[in-house]
């Protein structure tokens, strides 16, 4: 089985699908692996360490691709119709499997060309959130990054101090930091809040956070009811809230919010656009100085100043909407992105062949595949 690692060529995108760690053992598995040339050069791995792990490396992006039965991607591969005037998809040979983070709500149209073009593609995002899978949970592992990031991104423009600082000059006092989601990311973000000495809230529509949250020694607020009782869906997502929960979450946050120097917005709803938990009003109630950092500008924002790829200053109060926060860690995302992959992929290989033999009725395949035998497969998108 051939195996291709190409460039990732979107903009923002600095990771990328194996690291020499994942190919050595990706060709202990018996697979032959082909990385571009440079493909990991933005995070930090050269093409000597690649060959070194037993990687062949090819530049000819069409020879890498035409050859393959198994193309490695973080994100989906370019078309044809795409700006960057690359046609991955088309250079990729019919039948082959295509495994990546295919953002498939945001893009479903690449689905129908997935399909025409014969190749099967199966998205990692979709991975359950059962424990076989836990190693395989590219959401987890790379919002892990994005939170602590975040944080980092925050006091970078934040013109004070973090932790409460006594000098003989005097006093400083300590950061108060709000967490808006307290997921994967924000718990993250929760935890590196406090190592930096910061006085840290959040808040979140699961009551299961709660204990979470305390644990990491934040204090939790949120809007309790009967519907935030059933806010968490049986993936352990959240669901989007009725209006008049919103209007009372409102409440909270602007309270909370205006006694803040720090909001980090990580809330996510999958599949939909991201709650809006920042107004304008809100973040016009922050002290000039006041930093928020919204992680979900490319879901539409749980602020409503912040824009996607920009820091902007409003009144003094500066939203920063950085894309791809994973990808500003690019080596260690890239590890663990890496790792994802190749516990993912181990059981689709036979040992003792090094041949694809995939078992289509798994609980895992089954959720992620996308496409298959020509056909938009995946049941989220059946309508499409
Ligand atoms: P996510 O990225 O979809 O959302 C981030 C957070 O935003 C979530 O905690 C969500 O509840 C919260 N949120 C959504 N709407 C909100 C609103 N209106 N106001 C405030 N907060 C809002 O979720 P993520 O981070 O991927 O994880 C969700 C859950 O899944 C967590 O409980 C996590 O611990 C759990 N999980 C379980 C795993 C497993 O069992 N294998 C692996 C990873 C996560």
């Amino acid at each position: 089985m051939k195996i291709a690692i190409p460039k990732e060529r979107r903009a923002q995108e600095r990771r990328v699908a194996a690291t020499p760690d994942t190919v050595k053992k990706l060709v202990a598995l018996g697979a032959q692996v082909s990385v571009e040339a440079g493909a990991g050069e933005a995070s930090r791995f050269s093409d000597e360490a690649f060959t070194n792990a037993g990687a062949t490396v090819v530049s000819d992006l069409s020879t890498l691709l035409g050859d393959a039965d198994l193309v490695l991607k973080v994100q989906r591969p370019l078309l044809a119709s795409d700006a960057e005037g690359l046609d991955e998809l088309g250079a990729m040979k019919q039948g082959a499997l295509l495994i990546g983070t295919l953002s498939p709500f945001a893009s479903p149209e690449a689905l129908q060309a997935y399909a025409d073009a014969g190749i099967t593609a199966l998205t990692m995002e979709f991975v359950p959130r059962i424990t076989r899978a836990q190693t395989m949970d590219v959401l987890s592992s790379q919002s892990n990054l994005a939170g602590y990031r975040a944080v980092l991104d925050a006091a970078y423009e934040y013109e004070r101090i973090m932790p409460m600082m006594m000098t003989a000059a005097g006093t400083l006092a300590p950061a108060r930091v709000m967490v808006l989601g307290a997921g994967v990311a924000g718990l993250q973000a929760i935890a590196t809040a406090k190592r930096l000495g910061a006085i840290v809230s959040a808040t979140d529509v699961r009551p299961a956070a709660k204990e979470q949250v305390e644990s990491l020694g934040a204090t939790f607020v949120m809007v309790e009811s009967d519907e935030s009782a059933a806010a968490e869906t049986a993936g352990g997502y959240a669901r989007e809230m009725s209006e008049d929960y919103q209007r009372r979450q409102a409440e909270l946050v602007a309270d909370t919010l205006k006694k803040q120097d720090i909001a980090i917005c990580t809330a996510l709803i999958p599949g939909r656009k991201a709650p809006t938990l920042i107004t304008d009003e809100m973040a016009h109630s922050m002290k000039p100085g006041s930093v928020i950092v919204d992680l979900a500008v490319e879901q539409g924002g749980n602020c409503t100043l912040s824009k996607p790829g920009e820091v902007v200053d409003v009144n003094g109060v500066r939203i920063v909407g950085h894309l791809n926060v994973p990808s500003r860690l690019a080596t260690d995302a890239s590890a663990l992105y890496a790792k994802n992959l190749l516990s993912f992929i181990s059981p689709l290989i036979n040992a003792e062949n090094g041949t694809l033999q995939i078992d289509w009725d798994d609980e895992i395949v089954a959720a992620t595949t996308l496409t298959r035998d020509g056909q938009v497969v995946h049941s989220a998108f059946q309508n499409n």
